[in-house]
């Protein structure tokens, strides 16, 4: 099974991405190399360009950016965001299960974000030995962690068997191979940076959930997506494993008329790792 990302759906989370990403660790990485360097920068899984548009502003380097996806619709896109006159842009269709990373001399930095749950622990494990070899700095934003929630209207988590029942489904469908061998899904939050401290790297990690409070009609939109795209997942899981799934409608629409309602909030929990080489 292949990865198929909608530019509206990764539009819709783009600015929510941006709020809850961490600011330090990108301040720690600007901070690495001196501002008349020129950066040669790779983004993993680049979609349509929201990494790039959060993080090169905030690296006050000039960057050369090599954005790797298997999606030329969504790279399209992503070359025609305008950036600083500092920042240059390439973009690389590919399929990143075909390893090594682009980029002759290796990049000074390898980045990515919501990416990681799609990747398998062999793909982790060839990243991170890379990145140690090269020299590289690597910042992963917003792996998601397994840890959402449903909230009521004052913002506390929901104690619901079904949610919690949904929540075990979509979490285990996060885990099918989505085109990169099997994915880790949430097990990458945890995975990532052991991998890459293993490899010796100093990491650091920061949370960066979203947070969706109920009556905030302009999260609505996103929100909606969210429920139908666990419920969605929850039901082909429950399908795959031969598991009844006929509650996953009823529990769709009581959660989405409660969301309408302005009664019901959501929160993902992420993590953001930065990784830089052992001085
Ligand atoms: C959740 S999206 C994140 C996109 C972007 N980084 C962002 O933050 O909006 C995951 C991206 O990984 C890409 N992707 C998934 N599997 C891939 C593969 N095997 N090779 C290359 N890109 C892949 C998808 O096309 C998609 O753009």
């Amino acid at each position: 099974m292949s990865a198929h990302f909608e530019a509206d759906w990764l539009s819709l989370r783009e600015p929510v991405d941006a709020r809850a990403r961490s600011k330090e660790l990108a301040e720690r990485l600007a901070r690495r190399w001196p501002e008349e360097n020129r950066l040669r920068i790779v983004d993993l899984g680049a979609g349509h360009g929201s990494n790039q548009r959060w993080l090169a502003p905030r690296l006050p380097q000039s960057q050369h950016w090599t954005l790797v996806d298997h999606d030329p619709q969504l790279l399209a896109w992503a070359e025609a965001t305008r950036l600083p006159e500092r920042v240059s842009t390439q973009a690389s269709i590919a399929n990143l299960g075909n390893w090594p990373l682009p980029g002759d001399p290796a990049p000074d930095l390898v980045t990515a974000s919501a990416f990681f749950d799609l990747a398998s622990k062999a793909l982790i494990d060839r990243l991170a030995a890379e990145l140690a070899e090269h020299q590289c700095a690597g910042l992963f934003a917003l792996s998601v962690d397994g840890h959402w929630a449903c909230l009521d209207a004052g913002g506390s988590p929901l104690q619901d068997p079904e949610t919690e029942q949904l929540r075990t489904l979509f979490n285990r469908h996060q885990q099918q191979d989505k085109g990169l061998g099997q994915a880790l899904g949430p097990e990458a939050a945890r995975f990532l940076p052991a991998c890459l401290e293993q490899a010796g790297m100093v990491v650091t990690q920061q949370p960066s959930p979203w947070l969706l409070p109920a009556g905030d009609d302009s999260l609505v939109p996103l929100a909606r997506q969210l429920l139908a795209g666990w419920a969605e997942a929850a039901r082909e899981q429950a399908n795959h494993e031969g598991l009844a799934a006929a509650w996953i409608d009823g529990w769709h629409r009581r959660l989405l008329d409660d969301l309408l309602a302005g009664q019901l909030g959501l929160s993902v929990g992420h993590v953001d790792v930065l990784a830089l080489p052992a001085e």
